[in-house]
């Protein structure tokens, strides 16, 4: 059953017009783009959900902000606004902005982590593992086994499997630099993970004197979750509920972009001078000075109200609403997706949706193109494309377990009849699926691991 719209907690006074590209336009864009949505330009696009990441509209109050910015090189007043927000939000007493969460990786693993060395997560995202194989080492997934079974309801399937981690501990003792946990989980279908868990994983990383790290780019969704379904917590505010996961951790990487609601930054918060001084070279030598890393003094001020805007609860009760009002629309129509529905977005299984389609010959991409070529909508392929690795004695493929299809939703961009309009025309292709009979062959790939969905350039073959 559909439940009733919530209304959007915002009022729209700056407009982006945007057109539908007509079938001839979109069959061109696709053959330009080597049929990979990285390579849409965005004229060509209705509806953009291929991420969430920088692509929310800002409040009014991180426009004015802006103009606030101090772009002094050193100790800007803009970079202690940010210090005091940190604080404030998440308790940190240390603050490195970074350009955007990638670059937080690139300092935490190109400083802490050396080859051979293991991390282990719930799940890392892709940029997040490509950075661990660039440093020679090797992530491993401690996720429990729900999150590998997309009609599981399980309420908190980005959760570690504390066993699991116990025993990847054991066996690699003394290489192990870090633990990561992303919450929520994007690779697995944007789920959250308890409060319970994560101190339970702190806990253990306490046990073997291990740093604890959360992936931290969607915390207020996954706190919000915790208030609904983590029965202790339903009484706290959400501001409560964050800074309680914080406390679980010894540092945090965050992409900017995504909860904290601008369209450009990064940071890594930590709690001692030491982790602070340890990561501070890589971020002169990739980022910029420690109190600007890559970022204008006018980003530092708009994210410093973006992180308090986060934790407003209206907004992010409307935010889950809408991402659930899509999975639900979808549901009406048969469409297999990833239960219980993510927080920033919906994760289709393409493996369900095309069974007729082997997974090497990335299923997801192609229902990336139908979805594309059916409303002029852009989600992404996460599944064969993005996360296969080649086992580096046999040359084997390895796929991964989930090949899934996702609908990212923008913060505060896009309006409830947007998204009818998007479950009517994926049910569209849904009732064409058997109609459709090729897979898709990788025709250039980088020489990069872990990034070859970027810039793949893919041809269609009939099957
Ligand atoms: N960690 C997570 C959990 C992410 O989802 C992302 C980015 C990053 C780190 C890297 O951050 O893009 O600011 O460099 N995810 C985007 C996505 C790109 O579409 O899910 P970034």
């Amino acid at each position: 059953m559909v439940s009733p719209i919530q209304p959007e907690p915002f009022r729209i006074r700056m407009v982006e017009p945007v057109r539908v590209p007509n079938e001839a336009e979109r069959e061109e864009a696709l053959k330009k783009a080597h049929y990979n949505m990285f390579g849409l330009a965005s004229k060509d696009i209705y509806i953009d959900l291929l991420t969430d990441s920088g692509t929310g509209a800002m409040s009014k109050y991180q426009w004015a902000a802006l103009m606030c910015g101090d772009e002094a090189y050193a100790g800007a007043d803009s970079f202690f606004a940010l210090k005091n927000a940190v604080k404030e939000v998440l308790g940190f007493d240390y603050v490195i902005p970074t350009h955007q969460g990638r670059a937080a990786e690139n300092v935490i693993f190109g400083t802490l982590v050396k080859k051979g060395d293991i991390v282990p997560f719930n799940m890392p995202f892709d940029t997040t593992r490509a950075h661990i194989f660039n440093n020679g080492a090797t992530p491993v997934d401690c996720v429990i086994d729900e999150a590998f079974d997309p009609e599981s309801d399980y309420p908190f399937k980005g959760n570690v499997d504390i066993r699991k981690l116990e025993r990847v501990i054991r066996e690699n003792k003394d290489s192990i630099p870090l633990i990561m946990v992303t919450v929520t989980n994007n690779s697995g279908g944007g789920q959250p993970v308890s409060l319970k868990n994560l101190q339970e994983v702190s806990a253990m990383a306490k046990k073997y004197n291990i740093p604890f790290f959360l992936d931290a780019a969607r915390m207020a969704e996954n706190a919000y979750f915790i208030k609904m379904r983590e029965k202790e917590y339903s009484s706290w505010s959400l501001a409560e509920i964050i800074k309680a996961m914080m406390e679980t951790a010894d540092g945090i990487s965050v992409s900017c972009k995504k909860d904290p609601l601008v369209n450009i930054g990064g940071m890594i918060c930590c709690r001692t001078e030491e982790m602070y001084h340890t990561l501070l070279p890589r971020v002169i030598l990739y980022e910029g000075f420690a109190t600007y890393g890559g970022l204008a003094g006018r980003d530092l001020e708009a994210l410093a109200v973006g992180l308090r805007e986060m934790t407003d609860e209206q907004y992010m009760a409307h935010r889950i609403a809408q991402v659930r009002y899509l999975g639900e629309m979808l549901e009406e129509g048969g469409v297999p997706f990833v239960k219980p529905a993510g927080g920033h977005a919906i994760f289709i299984d393409a493996a369900a949706f095309f069974p007729h389609i082997p997974q090497e010959y990335f299923p997801a991409d192609v229902l990336s193109i139908e979805v594309y070529r059916e409303g002029a909508i852009r989600g992404i392929g996460l599944g064969a494309l993005a996360f296969a690795t080649k086992d580096e004695k046999t040359g084997e493929l390895k796929l991964p377990k989930l090949e899934l299809y996702r609908l990212a939703i923008n913060r505060r961009t896009y309006t409830n009849s947007h998204l009818e309009y998007v479950a009517r025309k994926i049910i569209d292709v849904y009732k064409r699926r058997d109609q459709v009979k090729y897979g898709l062959k990788v025709k250039y790939a980088p020489p990069v691991e872990g990034i070859h969905h970027f810039l793949a350039h893919l041809e269609p073959f009939n099957l």
